[in-house]
């Protein structure tokens, strides 16, 4: 029995039952090391629920971000072009090759990277003679973004394309996986992610060689040599074999993640879709979201309460929403860096980030918790209508 102001939250982990065994034979096999047997089995199973030909596992998906820029070279001097709306994460890794961001607008149909706004900067680009090394596309919130326009756009001026699927493993793009159709792709199993291994990332090709490589960088770049040899710079990014035994019994649910969070959005979808001023995040036609977080507008004007107000009062209820992220062409720490909106007057990311708000989704919430947050929003709506 749920009792009445227990917290809700935005998204918590939701185990399947079958972790342990996993986890259990680890340690009756002392592989509590960053490689083992769980590892190569998770890496083995997801490349194939995705359907590519290689995988690596690594401790976060923000590892393999930075991995996949090490592996198309990117390094200081070098542009490359990112999504604005998103988590820091995506774009950190730029930083961190001492590379320069570029930042691209959203689009309102998807929410994510505008194809207008990415063909402007291409242009530029072309103009000023120095082409992106690549360009990172965010699906978020489990929506994929129009890949084909994004790859036509990439495909025609030679360069590669980096998937930032961290929040839409389970989601498909005209039957393809989400992070499967750039050069590569990146899920994150953060614990708020729809399959968790508390911390996690992997990165997907169907360049096997890259694979390789990136396993290879991820393991501190140990040379083929009987000693500790060591010719370039490595990380620490390989994912525990303790971890990857979560991830292989989280993985084994996933199909059944991804419809209970549909359900959870067509639940909100029926009881609060009728409400002035408010709208849900579209579907893009030929696809399917894994629906990661339910996500909505809200019309000050027309809903009489803005989106901060009603984050604020859900608070008072103990229940957890979120604002959709803060663009990061707005950011402090990336003042000053370069950015193309959707169209002239048309700051599509900015307006989605003044109106919009994520409401609690975890797959393992209870049918009473999501009506609370229902019942929780009619009465204010009620209150201010
Ligand atoms: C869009 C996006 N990109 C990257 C990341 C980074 O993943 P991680 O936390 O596993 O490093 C996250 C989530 O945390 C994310 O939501």
């Amino acid at each position: 029995m749920v009792k009445d102001k227990e917290r809700v939250y935005l998204s918590l982990a939701h185990m399947s039952g079958n972790e342990q065994k996993y986890i259990n034979d680890a340690f009756e096999k002392n592989w509590i090391a960053p490689l083992g047997p769980n590892v190569d089995g998770f890496e083995k199973e997801l490349a194939t629920s995705v359907g590519v030909n290689a995988a690596v596992a690594v401790s976060s998906g923000t590892a393999a971000i930075h991995l996949a820029l090490k592996l198309l070279d990117v390094g200081p001097g070098d542009k490359v072009f990112c999504s604005t709306l998103t988590f820091v994460a995506s774009a950190n890794p730029i930083l961190y090759q001492g590379a320069e961001p570029v930042f691209i607008d959203s689009e309102p149909e998807t929410w994510n990277m505008s194809p207008h706004a990415l063909e402007r900067a291409l242009k530029d680009a072309v103009q000023e003679g120095v082409l992106p090394k690549a360009v990172i596309v965010v699906h978020l919130y489990g929506q994929n973004a129009k890949m084909d326009e994004i790859l036509y756009l990439c495909n025609k001026y030679n360069i590669p394309v980096i998937e930032d699927a961290a929040e839409s493993l389970g989601s498909t793009y005209k039957g393809k996986a989400s992070g499967t159709m750039g050069t590569f792709g990146i899920y994150s199993f953060n614990g708020n992610k729809i399959i968790t291994t508390s911390g996690g990332g992997m990165l997907v090709s169907n360049d096997v060689d890259a694979i390789n490589k990136a396993r290879f960088l991820a393991t501190q770049a140990k040379d083929p040599a009987p000693y500790y040899q060591h010719s370039r710079i490595g990380y620490n990014y390989r994912m525990s074999n303790v971890l990857a035994g979560i991830g292989r019994a989280q993985l084994e649910v996933l199909e059944e993640r991804v419809r209970a969070r549909r359900e959870i959005f067509n639940f909100y979808y029926q009881h609060l879709s009728y409400l002035p001023g408010i709208t849900f995040m579209k579907e893009l036609e030929d696809t399917r979201s894994n629906r990661w977080l339910t996500t909505l507008l809200i019309e000050e004007n027309d809903a009489g309460l803005s989106n901060r107000s009603l984050i604020e009062l859900l608070s008072e209820e103990n229940i957890e929403a979120r604002h959709v992220w803060k663009p990061l062409h707005m950011q402090p720490i990336f003042k000053g860096v370069s950015y193309y909106s959707h169209g002239e007057n048309e700051n599509i990311s900015e307006e989605l980030f003044k109106k919009g708000i994520c409401l609690p989704s975890g797959s393992g919430m209870a049918e009473v918790q999501q009506q609370r947050v229902i019942d929780c929003i009619l009465s204010l709506f009620k209150l201010k209508v």
